[in-house]
């Protein structure tokens, strides 16, 4: 956490680069001949009769005639849009850019994935009421596949699947789905694939296995990795249905794979998608394929739930923030772990890490800095790092290491250390697994350990197990999760809300390693993992339970109850404050009566899409129908019916910004809702027009208008709206930021 805030300073400037430069290189998939893939995004499904490859092949002769090899098509899109997957020079992508029907086009990069007492903690109880609809509530998880033996999907109890599903299950040699896991799929635009990479469905890396189990897996009690975290694991909805899309493989999650994924996820007939998975660059909504897919799906009612990213604390650190997803902070639960060290000299220092080993004894102990692997090219200057191959076996094996920098182990562990003491300046707020006994300090400690280690003759050391102990800071956002502002509109606000991401415990394959480090052997049924990609499940069980109460809400309803009755989080323990929690902590159980919701659909967002300057031409190719922007639809982002209110502003005076909002009566049928304004602060007025809501019937729509105008003398205000009719208190955030260009 920051002590201080300053402007959003170069915030602007390096943003507007970065969305400029959307045909970067970095990552891309390419090839030996120049030619690299491109994903060419073509909008709405196809109509007609002509295959949709006949058409994409047509496409590309008619630009370049028999140069195109016929290989070179590597999807096409087409059950819930229309794109395809091709490999082209620079040129060839330019002359193609050109051509009717093309909205963007983007190299195929690779993104990357972004971890039960959670649930108990953000107050969903098991006995929590639950309906029978549940059990026909799909949620399509993409992601790097599904252990499908664990206990956490066994079908015990469930019917077949809903009469909707229209998925297969892409069995192959060893994996059956059952009623539990209703679908499979595998997607691989390219080539190799790792020894590590199992060709189906199933998980080899425990990240898909974990997301899922935690937005959906069943219950099963005494679950814990090796004793830490002991009690019944669960999902948000038990009941619910898991169809899995495998997207990620042991090198990244391929853009193309992604898009293929939810051209059939929708087509499926999946509920709630969810995807734990973030690119490095922000890219603009119709040149990124998660804001595209969840676009489609948002058009079939189908809510996206996204990770928000793990690249925090900087602001606008996020990856996914189309203002049709929800994007999903992590924030912590009542649980931390400390591991101390004790060294020779009886002295103890405390450390963070999740160490399941049982001490044995007193090591030798040695700073990393004096065992350099010298015929490897390494010295003293590399090998304090403890990096892979940094270390001479023969001067750390069976001792402890001291690293300066927190590293995955491997180093240490693959030459033979019993151990290893990390110490740097970094965050210390989510503890993980190490392939050997390790803890985790702050540079003083490991100053204070180094001289010991430097200037005693025989050093010793013990690490001892980690001990599980009541977090009572929290709820906070941890440092790690991703920061709005959002890069490409900085007046919606993002993240959306947060939900537990530190120390989930899920499920876990037992092939895979459990600190990620290929030869630690333990096997484990349950694993503790931290992540805005363990956050986005949480987020995405809670939207599947909401869906289960309200089958026909929209993606934008189920959105808005979540975030309108969130747990406000503080602003003193997350400095960056919405921009670190979106509308807080989410509170399934209230999102279930959330009284009014801010509903949008296509055409609202077509509306905002037309006042962000996309043309007429894009938007029908995008929606599949003949929507105009003229001057009557042209929607300020201010006017995009969303649960918060974002004001940024280039100035800390004469601030001024005019929302209108239509909220929807979802709770009782006459009913009066108060506005109330809190929080601003003095300088900042910020006004309600009408104030006073009076309903007579449920589903009726009524509006207003929010206007903020004055000075402020932080970079960050916050303040909040809640419309209050006695029963329900629906808040929305607001938040008023200062963008400096230099
Ligand atoms: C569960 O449902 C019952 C009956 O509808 C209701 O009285 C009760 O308040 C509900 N409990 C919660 C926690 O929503
Ligand atoms: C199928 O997978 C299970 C679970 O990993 C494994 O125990 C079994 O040996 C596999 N069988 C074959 C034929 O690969
Ligand atoms: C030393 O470094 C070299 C070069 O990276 C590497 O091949 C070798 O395996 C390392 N030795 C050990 C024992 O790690
Ligand atoms: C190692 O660090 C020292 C001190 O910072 C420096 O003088 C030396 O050039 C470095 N050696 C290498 C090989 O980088
Ligand atoms: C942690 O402490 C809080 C408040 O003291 C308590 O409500 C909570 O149940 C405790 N959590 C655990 C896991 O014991
Ligand atoms: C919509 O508004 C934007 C921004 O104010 C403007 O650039 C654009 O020309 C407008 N488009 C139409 C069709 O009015």
């Amino acid at each position: 956490m920051a002590s201080q805030i300053s402007p959003l300073c170069l915030l602007l400037l390096s943003l507007v680069y970065a969305l400029l430069s959307s045909h970067s290189t970095s990552g891309a998939v390419s090839e030996a001949d120049g030619r690299k893939e491109y994903i060419v995004y073509m909008g709405d499904k196809p109509t007609g009769d002509i295959s949709a490859a006949a058409a994409h092949t047509n496409m590309l002769q008619q630009v370049f005639g028999s140069n195109i090899a016929s290989d070179s098509l590597l999807y096409s899109y087409k059950r819930s849009f229309n794109g395809f997957v091709v490999k082209l020079t620079e040129e060839e992508m330019k002359q193609l850019e050109g051509m009717d029907g093309v909205v963007s086009i983007f190299p195929n990069e690779k993104k990357k994935l972004h971890t039960t007492r959670s649930w108990d903690f953000i107050g969903f109880p098991q006995q929590v009421n639950r309906t029978s609809v549940e059990s026909d509530v799909i949620i399509g998880v993409l992601d790097t596949g599904i252990w499908p033996e664990s206990d956490s999907f066994k079908d015990k109890g469930f019917g077949p699947p809903p009469s909707k599903w229209k998925g297969i299950c892409q069995g192959l040699s060893n994996f059956t789905c059952n009623n539990k896991i209703i679908g499979a799929r595998y997607y691989r635009s390219h080539g190799e694939f790792s020894p590590e990479d199992l060709q189906t469905p199933r998980d080899s890396e425990g990240h898909g296995t974990h997301t899922a189990s935690t937005a959906a897996g069943g219950l099963v009690s005494m679950a814990s990795l090796l004793g830490f975290g002991l009690g019944t694991a669960r999902g948000g909805v038990p009941s619910a249905r898991i169809a899995v899309y495998k997207i990620c493989w042991s090198d990244g999650c391929a853009d193309a794979d992604i898009l293929a994924a939810f051209d059939d996820a929708i087509a499926d007939g999946v509920d709630i998608i969810s995807l734990s998975v973030g690119g490095s660059t922000p890219h603009n909504y119709f040149a990124d394929s998660i804001a595209i897919g969840a676009f489609h799906a948002m058009k079939n009612g189908i809510l996206t739930s996204t990770s928000a990213g793990n690249d925090g604390p900087n602001f606008a650190s996020i990856t996914n923030f189309s203002p049709w997803s929800l994007s999903v902070a992590a924030s912590t639960i009542d649980r931390k772990f400390f591991t101390k060290v004790q060294l020779g000299d009886s002295k103890v220092y405390e450390g963070i890490s999740i160490n399941t080993f049982e001490p044995n004894g007193m090591y030798p102990f040695i700073y990393g800095g004096d065992a350099p692997n010298i015929t490897g090219g390494f010295s003293a200057n590399t090998s304090r790092f403890c990096t892979r191959n940094s270390l001479d076996p023969n001067l750390v094996k069976g001792k402890i290491v001291l690293c300066d920098e927190l590293v995955s182990g491997t180093g240490a562990f693959l030459a033979g250390a019993a151990g290893t003491v990390m110490a740097d300046r970094g965050a210390k707020d989510s503890a993980r697994p190490f392939p050997l006994p390790a803890s985790y300090l702050g540079a003083q400690d490991g100053s204070s350990i180094a001289y010991y280690v430097t200037s005693t003759s025989n050093p010793t050391a013990s690490i001892l197990k980690s001990t599980e102990v009541n977090d009572t800071l929290a709820p906070f956002i941890v440092s790690f999760s991703s920061r709005g502002p959002n890069p490409a509109t900085l007046d919606i606000l993002k993240p959306d809300l947060a939900a537990p991401g530190v120390h989930i415990l899920a499920a876990w394959p037992p092939i895979s390693p459990i600190s990620g480090v290929q030869s630690d052997n333990r096997a484990v049924l349950y694993n503790m993992q931290s992540g805005t990609s363990m956050a986005c499940p949480h987020a995405t069980g809670a939207a599947a339970y909401i869906k289960s109460f309200h089958p026909t809400w929209s993606p934008a309803a189920i959105k808005s109850a979540l975030m309108t009755t969130a747990l406000p989080m503080s602003a003193e323990k997350n400095l960056e404050a919405e921009f670190a929690y979106g509308a807080g902590q989410m509170n399934p159980v209230k999102a279930v009566d959330p009284g009014l919701v801010y509903d949008a659909d296509k055409i609202d967002y077509i509306k905002f899409l037309c006042g962000q300057g996309y043309t007429t031409q894009t938007l029908q190719l995008v929606t599949g129908d003949n929507s105009v922007c003229s001057e009557a639809t042209n929607g300020t982002v201010w006017d995009l019916n969303y649960p918060s209110f974002a004001l940024s502003s280039f100035t800390f005076k004469s601030i001024a910004g005019v929302f209108t909002r239509t909220v929807t009566n979802v709770g009782s049928p006459v009913s009066t809702y108060k506005a109330t304004v809190t929080g601003a602060p003095i300088g900042l007025q910020i006004q309600v027009v009408p104030d006073i809501l009076s309903f007579t019937s449920l589903g009726q729509k009524l509006s207003f208008v929010l206007k903020v105008e004055g000075s402020i003398d932080k970079s960050v205000v916050s303040a909040s709206l809640v419309w209050d009719d006695g029963v329900h208190q629906v808040r929305s955030p607001i938040v008023v930021f200062v963008v400096a260009t230099n």
